[in-house]
């Protein structure tokens, strides 16, 4: 199926493709029409954090930034589902065109700036969805909250997904947030940590529920940098930790169309990126907390580098768009 539609999806403009199709799941998944995607589920769970992923295989956040198919993406064979990046107010990203696929490569770039319509809508399809597995809502702040308020907005996205999440992502690595980046370091990086531990304890009484913090980072961190987070990770007590976000880097795609364009490079071009930050994150950590891997997995082959690496469990977002739901099977049976 999947092979007959991709060769029009790739005809056109990227965001427009992604529009559609997130609209054609959103309105078929509920209905008979869903039989045309919907594949038996894969059942070779994982216990983590608490929580049972029915396969180790989940969704990466930034495809269902406002949680609109959750069913559907269950539905093609996905062990967990992370939705978001979600901002406390709806807000518009950045000016199109601001994505770019990089096709010699199996590339994506991306410059979207968490286009997203809010919290409270995100909350409301979350609520709707019939989806009983491991579901993420990945929480990020406002674009014109200042750099040094930002906390405050992660302190009210998790207010108001807590009760609805089987786990929360801190989404601190993404390039396309002015400063955003600079939470993953040093004073900026505990003070974050320590807040969000706060709430979640207090949440935590108050909804008689223990839902993970997790973290969730960039491949473009030397190892000094890789060493410091672990330690904050590790010190705070943080509950798991997602390796890797896209990367600034396009030493890899250097002459390739899009290549220049500004963003988050993904796909194919990062994934030895990621697996290297995995392996030096893993090697610090020490088991004391778990590694959800990320970054350019597009084979079997790929997704078990990332385990061999460090991860308990893996996410893909580039290559399912290259290689649709069969790759999500695979990897789920055979992982
Ligand atoms: C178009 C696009 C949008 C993304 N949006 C988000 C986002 O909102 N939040 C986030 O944490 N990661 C986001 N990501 C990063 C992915 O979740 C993932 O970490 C990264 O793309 C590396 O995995 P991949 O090579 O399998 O794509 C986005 C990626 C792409 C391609």
């Amino acid at each position: 199926m999947y092979s007959l539609v991709k060769p029009l999806l790739f005809q056109c403009d990227p965001e427009h493709s992604h529009e559609l199709t997130l609209e054609a799941l959103a309105k078929t998944q509920h209905t008979p029409l869903a039989a045309l995607y919907r594949r038996p589920a894969i059942h070779n769970p994982v216990e983590l954090m608490g929580l049972t992923f029915s396969n180790p295989v989940g969704l990466a956040a930034g495809l269902d930034k406002n949680g609109e198919c959750i069913d559907a993406f269950a539905a093609m064979g996905f062990g967990f589902v992370e939705v978001g990046t979600v901002t406390p107010r709806p807000q518009d990203g950045n000016p199109k065109p601001r994505l770019f696929r990089v096709k010699p490569a199996e590339g994506i770039i991306n410059r979207m700036g968490f286009n997203n319509r809010g919290i409270d809508y995100l909350v409301e399809n979350v609520k709707n969805a019939r989806f009983k597995g491991v579901l993420g809502i990945n929480i990020g702040k406002n674009k014109d909250t200042p750099i040094e308020h930002g906390k405050d907005d992660y302190l009210v996205c998790m207010e108001k997904s807590y009760e609805h999440a089987s786990y929360i992502t801190v989404n601190i690595s993404s390039p396309n947030t002015p400063d955003l980046r600079s939470l993953q370091y040093g004073d900026a990086l505990d003070d974050l940590l320590g807040s969000l531990k706060e709430k979640q304890a207090e949440l935590a009484q108050r909804h008689h529920k223990q839902v993970p913090l997790v973290v969730k980072i960039a491949p473009d961190l030397n190892e000094a940098e890789i060493e410091q987070i672990a330690d904050s990770l590790v010190r705070f007590n943080i509950d798991g930790v997602i390796a890797t976000n896209t990367t600034l880097d396009r030493e890899l795609v250097f002459e390739l169309p899009h290549a220049q364009e500004a963003g988050g490079l993904s796909g194919r071009p990062v994934q030895n990126k990621s697996t290297q930050v995995i392996a030096e994150l893993s090697r610090r950590l020490n088991g004391k907390l778990p590694i959800i891997g990320v970054g350019g997995i597009d084979s079997l082959t790929a997704a078990r580098e990332k385990m061999t690496a460090g991860a308990s469990l893996v996410q893909v977002y580039s290559g399912f768009i290259y290689h649709g739901p069969k790759l999500v099977q695979n990897l789920a049976r055979y992982l």
